[in-house]
């Protein structure tokens, strides 16, 4: 896969792109580029954003640069991206959609900063807004890399063991159920112990008992 973010705040992602398992995905063949809206903008002094029409408080990124940036990296054919503009209000961002974005070839993120992207960056540049939960943040380099977590994850070469990630939290194994919960040494500290099934070496028993409580947890959920 190749997945590029855009930003104004490329060096935010150090920490991320210094992950092991983001690491090895990229070992792995797949690509992870950061572009700085800065390097392309057609405007004068580095600006890339401006004051709301009708007034109000902040900055918001400007559709020019946004599409500039993408002209320099893409060109005007943009068919094989994916193009996902992060904000607040968008569609809400969960492990079905991190699969559906997994199983794209080519994947940009457009991160926004200020009081976000105009809105004709959603409605004409990206194919979807995507938002990480219902709640404000100060721009969508946290979610960009939520979001790039989430999916690269789910890419070969990410995990040591790839079962790890067939049977974990909502995956289709677990019937879109949260996961079963997991226990380690010691069996017993401070009076508190590990049920039973779980050390018996009964695998079957094991695998149903792990399903029974996974699906309590969904249940429980909902209510
Ligand atoms: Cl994608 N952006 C911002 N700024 N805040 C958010 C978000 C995105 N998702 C949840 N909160």
């Amino acid at each position: 896969m190749k997945l590029d973010v855009f930003t104004l705040f490329p060096e935010h992602f150090e920490w991320f792109i210094a992950q092991r398992h983001v690491r090895n995905v990229l070992e792995a063949g797949s690509e992870l580029r950061l572009i700085d809206y800065r390097e392309t903008t057609p405007l004068s002094a580095g600006q890339v954003d401006d004051t709301p029409y009708g007034g109000g408080a902040g900055m918001v990124m400007r559709v020019d640069v946004v599409d500039a940036a993408l002209e320099a990296a893409y060109g005007s054919e943009r068919d094989g991206v994916r193009i996902v503009a992060l904000t607040p209000g968008g569609r809400l961002f969960d492990e079905r959609l991190a699969a559906e974005l997994a199983a794209e070839p080519h994947l940009a993120l457009l991160s926004g900063r200020y009081e976000g992207l105009d809105e004709r960056v959603v409605e004409h540049l990206a194919e979807d807004a995507v938002s990480i939960g219902r709640y404000v943040l100060s721009g969508g380099e946290l979610p960009a890399m939520v979001i790039s977590d989430a999916v690269l994850r789910k890419l070969p070469g990410a995990l040591g063991d790839e079962r790890s990630a067939v049977e974990e939290s909502f995956s289709e194994a677990l019937e879109g159920a949260p996961e079963y919960p997991q226990y380690t040494r010691p069996v017993e500290y401070r009076g508190w112990g590990v049920p039973d099934v779980l050390a018996s070496g009964d695998h079957a028993k094991v695998r149903e008992w792990r399903l029974e409580r996974s699906r309590e947890r969904a249940r429980s959920e909902q209510s």
